[in-house]
């Protein structure tokens, strides 16, 4: 698999100082939330010997110990004290078969058709443009190639919805949205959907899988 260069390409930080400045106060809290229902959606994937796989939005690395160490992981991200930090994990478990770098997802600089699976966890609201996000996504995969996004969607309950809705203005300011439809997102891709499920029946997160170019 090749990479196009990056070199001279900067990417810019996300607009919200969130994932640059509080990295010490992220990685206290956001583990317990989110660590169980990331490598359980993983370990579901039975990912074979020798695939490729690219994580999109790996933070902190907090998901990479769910990975087979018979694969090749490599993750990417905004911010690079979040990278810094997933760096320093990789070098202090000495897995040589995880590889992070600094790369926008709505402009990711691989070939077309180059991963096997392509996973994102609680990323798709924070980017600027998901769309491209997703559509980025699909192009790196290989035809057959599954994808695995866990990430607050606008609940298909009304009334729910509106309920999250109103926390949305507070959220926002966090730079995440709560009004992503997952129709919306997935619509006019060349996508199967596999599987929309909650981790569990009070969770509000969806667990999104899907085939990407299926035959
Ligand atoms: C809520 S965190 C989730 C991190 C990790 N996936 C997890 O579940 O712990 C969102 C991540 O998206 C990254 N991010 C935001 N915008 C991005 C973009 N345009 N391209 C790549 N990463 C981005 C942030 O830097 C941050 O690490």
């Amino acid at each position: 698999m090749s990479t196009i260069d990056t070199s001279n390409r900067k990417p810019q930080p996300h607009k919200s100082p969130i994932y640059g400045n509080l990295v010490p106060a992220y990685q206290a809290l956001w583990p317990a939330v989110a660590r169980k229902r990331i490598v359980a959606a993983v370990r579901s994937l039975n990912i074979p010997t020798g695939s490729e796989v690219l994580e999109v939005g790996v933070g902190t690395g907090l998901s990479l110990d769910s990975y087979p160490t018979d694969v090749s992981v490599t993750g990417v991200d905004l911010s690079e004290s979040m990278l810094a930090e997933a760096e320093h994990l990789i070098e202090e478990r000495g897995w040589e078969h995880i590889r992070v770098m600094p790369m926008n997802a709505e402009e990711l600089t691989f070939d077309d058709n180059s991963f096997d699976f392509v996973t994102s966890f609680h990323t798709i609201s924070v980017v600027s443009r998901p769309d491209a996000m997703m559509r980025e996504i699909v192009r790196v995969c290989k035809p057959g190639a599954r994808i695995l996004m866990i990430n607050h969607f606008r609940s298909e309950n009304p009334i729910i919805a509106r309920v999250v809705d109103s926390a949305g203005n507070i959220t926002k300011r966090l730079g995440w949205r709560t009004d992503l439809d997952l129709d919306e997102v997935l619509s006019d891709l060349p996508l199967r959907l596999d599987q929309r499920s909650k981790p569990n029946p009070l969770s509000l997160f969806t667990v999104m899988k899907a085939t990407c170019k299926p035959a």
